[in-house]
């Protein structure tokens, strides 16, 4: 969702604007904007609705030498995409950028107008910046009047202010949204998402939440809501530049796809022993006391993370007999009345650990006293540090909106989660020892999969890019790869696509199959070959146009089979799901869309 960044230096501070507001383009956005300010607070406000290249555009013919300023780029949740609504926001001497959202915006509006102030746009932003303002009247610095300001507000931020009357500071604070500072030598760079700082430096501080910040060329100050002054953690950043450039693929989606075999090695690292055929966690934070008391697992999360804890479901349930395992859509969730019962653990899934609904479930489960489990791959994320304890899931920056090697190596996480609570309730090696085996094959059986299938799924895709529907459908372990197979198509591809469980279909998707519509059909050679099978003749007699992804030897009959031949059996569902992944990429760039950033969506939803 919307990015911010900041700059104060030596270097032309418009410059490193544009460049980090780029690498945060994939979050999603649809307006961008910079603030920067001359030796004598002279403000240069440089605002778009599009993409951050038309701000580099007005870059080249407003350039300035300023060298401090700030940057956002907005995704609409109060106004219409506009340049009016764009960040950042101004007020009298005060310039703004805001990630979150001013909840009782509307009351301070209206106390603002009573003192003059006029609105140009229709965002909480611009209401917190004229709050600034209007208490700065009274206070005897910038950090005083935004600690003011930020004790009136009800909601969620991550706020970078400058003020025309002191233009060599920047000052920051942040409640519930995220903001890193990146330490250089004498100059300080602001960002929501630590990718933004990379190719700068790799010293970073994480602000947590009710603390504020100066940042001066001298270094930074840290503070919070008390006034009282803290020492800063620094942190080195352990991602690097390489994973956040395109590695010559067309689109980080299809090098994402492309980078499955690796991230699961890296998942897997010094997580099993295959001798004697136990995972161990680190992090869990969990005795194996605590593991043989555990009575019910609650996977949480949202999109793609919440498909990834369906299927994980099925392998938890195969390993823990006696543990009930439920899946829950954080959205849902929260609002929800739902019990607790002793010996229950919750596993937080998130790529970004930043998913507002994720975080609200958390926090309500660890005040139930609830134990949390991470399953995250953004290190140092909200999520990760409020969790009892987790598991990361190493897969570096998932650049491309929509999710792959994320939902992977989350199900292969949560895996290694059971396989840890299994040893621990004395569960014999045998039962644990298919899943280790499979686990250590998975990254090789996949590299195979893509390059036996990459060429065939390409071709198919040009065969079926005229249907503007589709349905996905499995059963047992396939029915949320087909959940998660219709998403992926509908995220980048923009073609209608539901996913259902085989055996549904006959209570209604079987009256959508017409010639608009082509079918995704996983079909596994195993004991539930013959019920799966009877689903696909039922489809075919009422015309259906379908794509069978199967690994069996036997004849099919269908419009297209896709026949994938690997030695997992357990994890033929992950290999399956890279199918999905390639076909949704395909159909996507036969259909010539934003690939990597769809419309409307954002890659870390940090609002509800
Ligand atoms: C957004 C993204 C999805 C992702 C979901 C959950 O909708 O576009 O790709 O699956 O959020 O995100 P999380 O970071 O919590 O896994």
């Amino acid at each position: 969702m919307c990015g911010i960044v900041g700059y104060i230096g030596n270097k032309s501070a418009q410059g490193v604007l544009v460049s980090g507001l780029k690498r945060l383009e994939y979050r999603g956005y649809d307006s961008a904007g910079i603030a920067t300010l001359g030796p004598r607070g002279a403000a240069t406000v440089l605002r778009t609705k599009g993409k951050v290249q038309e701000l580099v555009d007005l870059v080249t013919t407003h350039e300035k030498s300023d060298m401090i300023g700030i940057g956002h780029t907005r995704w609409a949740t109060h106004g219409a995409p506009s340049k009016r609504n764009a960040h950042p926001h101004v007020a009298g001497n005060i310039h703004l950028v805001h990630n979150g959202i001013i909840e009782n915006y509307q009351d301070l509006k209206v106390m603002l107008a009573r003192h003059d102030y006029d609105f140009r746009s229709d965002t909480d932003t611009e209401v917190l910046a004229a709050l600034i303002d209007y208490v700065a009247r009274d206070a005897d610095s910038l950090i005083d009047a935004v600690r003011s300001a930020c004790e009136m507000v009800v909601g969620a931020y991550g706020i970078a202010v400058l003020d025309t009357r002191s233009p060599d500071e920047i000052v920051v604070a942040r409640k519930g949204s995220p903001l890193v500072l990146g330490v250089g030598n004498g100059e300080v760079f602001i960002a929501s998402d630590a990718s933004a700082l990379l190719g700068y430096t790799k010293q970073v501080i994480y602000l947590q939440d009710e603390e504020l910040a100066i940042c001066r060329t001298s270094g930074v100050e840290l503070s919070d809501m008390a006034s009282s002054t803290l020492e800063p953690t620094v942190e080195t950043l352990e991602m690097d530049l390489e994973a956040v450039q395109k590695k010559g693929y067309d689109h980080f989606l299809l090098k994402e796809i492309h980078d499955q075999p690796d991230t699961v090695e890296a998942t897997l690292r010094g997580r099993i022993n295959p001798t004697v055929h136990t995972a161990r966690l680190g992090g869990i934070n969990m005795t194996a006391e605590e593991l043989r008391d555990v009575r019910h697992i609650m996977i949480v999360g949202c999109g793609t993370a919440y498909y990834a804890g369906m299927l994980a479901k099925y392998y938890i349930e195969q390993l823990l007999g006696d543990v009930m395992v439920s899946v829950e859509v954080a959205s849902e969730l929260r609002y929800r009345s739902f019990a607790v019962q002793e010996g229950t653990v919750a596993l937080i899934v998130s790529q970004s650990g930043e998913t507002a609904d994720t975080l609200a479930c958390l926090m309500e489960l660890k005040r139930r006293g609830v134990r949390t489990l991470g399953v995250v791959n953004a290190v140092g994320s909200t999520i990760a540090r409020e969790v009892d304890g987790g598991v990361y899931v190493h897969v570096g920056a998932e650049i491309s909106v929509a999710s792959t090697k994320a939902f992977t190596s989350q199900v292969v996480a949560m895996i290694l989660f059971a396989l840890t609570a299994a040893d621990a309730r004395g569960m014999s090696p045998e039962r644990r020892s298919e899943l280790i085996d499979e686990l250590e094959l998975l990254p090789s059986e996949i590299e195979k999969v893509l390059a036996a299938h990459e060429k065939e799924v390409k071709a198919v895709a040009k065969n079926y890019m005229q249907y503007d529907h589709a349905l996905y459908v499995g059963r047992d372990t396939l029915m949320p790869v087909a959940l998660e197979g219709a998403l992926k198509l509908k995220e980048v591809s923009y073609i209608h696509a539901e996913g259902y469980p085989a055996g549904e279909l006959k209570h209604g998707p079987i009256s959508l199959i017409d010639d608009r519509f082509f079918e995704v059909f996983y079909l596994l050679d195993n004991w539930l070959y013959e019920k799966s099978q009877s689903n696909l003749i039922e489809m075919n007699a009422r015309g259906a146009h379908a794509i069978v992804v199967t690994d069996t030897a036997r004849k099919v009959e269908a419009e297209t089979v896709l026949r994938v031949s690997t030695k997992l059996d357990l994890l033929r569902p992950l290999v399956f799901n890279i199918i999905s992944q390639l076909l949704a990429y395909y159909l996507a760039v036969q259909r010539d869309t934003d690939v990597d950033q769809p419309r409307n969506l954002a890659k870390s939803v940090t609002v509800e």
